[in-house]
């Protein structure tokens, strides 16, 4: 994206933009955070109502923060204030929550780099007991140097790197190849989960309604979760849409972006759940579901050492091509709109995302018991740093910066201006269009607050 900045008008091809969106929506959100969501909160019943979120509401504030990006051809900030000078803090809000999730994002990217190396070296060690070479490198047995410092700062210098050199064109063109190779690794690796001894319980698990697993929280966690994984929140669709001409249809992206993005998730969460049934490894709200239990379908197959390092290299591709998507905003916010350097913005803001984002690991294995903050109405406190941070973005802040999307797009824009954009002045048939009107002016917000509310009152479990 960083080129893209430079140059304006980048996505001269079509596949240029949806490499770049699915790239940014692609992610550990998929991968790493998806199958742990679905596992805690019903199997089954989360799937439908996830898919039913990222049906109705996704895709609605995807094409919304499209049509915002493409009108104004500016960033976040400056495409609401374009449009009403006093909304540009809506899109503050945005770049605010997208670098809280940099502070951990980075942090699990780094831990794809670890599985990397330990793929290659010592992938004995992982299959002798992979819970404990999952919580050793998160420090339950001592300072996690690896864990917690090394691999996140490498995995942020090649974040800051990428966008500090302008080399978002080279990754863009890696995302062709990877892109598809990992979604056929994918595919193959659910099979293979699939069929291991003991995953049946697993796949009857994902493919059971249960009704009883259905409440506000359960709700709460879907949308956060969908808008997570689609990059919807965080300024970095309106930016990434910035950069497209009238000759792109916005509506057939959104389609094809969710579709994919929504494919790698289910992929994820049918490869990974089958796995913990049948290898008997399930890691709690540590988030170890891509890292110990994977080591089970490895161990499994013909070559596996081999497909698991080709797996966290995907995974590493994937989580970089995000990580940059969403540094971009943030740095683009204070060069673009405080008048910063940007050679001096890169560097502070990853000095303070680092330090932040060490206690997210530090908190998760219990080497230091970090507590949460609030103290929620019946009495549950967030165990800890880590999941306050999730809980602070995934429940409250990109709910709430896509109500105000859906709010501005749909009554102080306008939906019949926003229709314009998105059939490029009529030159694309857009037979949803009455669907979509309703959908972002009513529906929309109504449901995003009333499941804020409803999520934070009924529950509190981790999730
Ligand atoms: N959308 C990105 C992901 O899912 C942030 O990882």
């Amino acid at each position: 994206m960083s080129t893209a900045t430079e140059n304006r008008g980048q996505f001269g091809s079509k596949l240029g933009f949806i490499l770049s969106a699915a790239g940014s929506a692609v992610g550990l959100g998929n991968i790493w955070k998806f199958p742990g969501k679905a596992y805690n909160c019903g199997g089954g019943a989360f799937l439908v109502i996830y898919i039913l979120m990222v049906a109705l509401i996704g895709t609605t504030v995807m094409l919304a923060e499209f049509t915002l990006g493409r009108k104004t051809q500016k960033n976040a900030i400056a495409s609401f204030r374009e449009l009403n000078a006093k909304w540009s803090w809506a899109g503050g809000l945005g770049v605010l929550t997208g670098f809280i999730i940099l502070c951990y994002y980075c942090q699990v990217g780094g831990w794809t780099i670890k599985y990397i190396v330990g793929y290659i070296t010592e992938s004995a060690t992982i299959y002798a007991d992979p819970m404990n070479y999952f919580l050793t490198m998160l420090g339950a047995n001592g300072f996690p140097l690896q864990g917690a410092i090394i691999y996140p700062l490498i995995f942020l210098l090649l974040t800051a790197f990428i966008i500090s050199r302008g080399v978002a064109e080279g990754i863009e063109k890696m995302s062709k190849v990877l892109m598809p190779l990992l979604f056929i690794l994918l595919i193959g690796l659910m099979i293979r989960a699939c069929t291991l001894p003991g995953a049946d319980v697993g796949l009857k698990y994902m493919l059971t309604f249960d009704a009883s697993t259905i409440n506000g929280n359960a709700f709460l966690v879907a949308l956060g979760q969908a808008f997570f994984s689609l990059s919807l929140g965080m300024g970095v669709m309106i930016t990434y849409a910035s950069y497209l001409s009238k000759d792109d249809n916005l509506v057939s992206n959104t389609g094809i972006i969710c579709v994919l993005d929504t494919c790698v998730a289910l992929f994820a969460g049918f490869m990974i759940i089958p796995a913990v049934f049948a290898t008997g490894i399930a890691p709690g709200m540590g988030g170890g579901f891509a890292f110990a239990t994977l080591a089970g379908v490895f161990q499994a197959i013909p070559g596996g050492t081999i497909f698991g390092l080709l797996f966290y290299f995907l995974l590493f591709f994937a989580a970089v091509t995000s990580s940059t998507s969403i540094l971009e905003g943030t740095v683009a916010f204070l060069t673009e709109e405080k008048g910063w350097e940007r050679k001096k913005t890169l560097v502070i803001v990853s000095i303070v995302l680092f330090i932040i984002g060490i206690f997210y690991t530090f908190s998760q294995a219990g080497f230091m018991d970090i507590k949460g903050i609030w103290v929620s109405k019946n009495g549950v406190e967030f165990p800890i740093f880590g999941d306050f941070l999730e809980y602070l973005t995934d429940r409250l802040l990109l709910p709430l910066g896509a109500f105000f999307t859906t709010v501005f797009v749909g009554w102080v824009w306008g939906v019949d201006n926003a229709v314009k954009e998105a059939t490029s002045d009529g030159k694309f048939s857009f037979a949803l269009a009455p669907l979509w009107k309703v959908l972002l002016k009513i529906v929309a917000p109504i449901c995003i607050i009333v499941i804020i509310i409803a999520g934070m009152v009924l529950g509190m479990s981790i999730s």
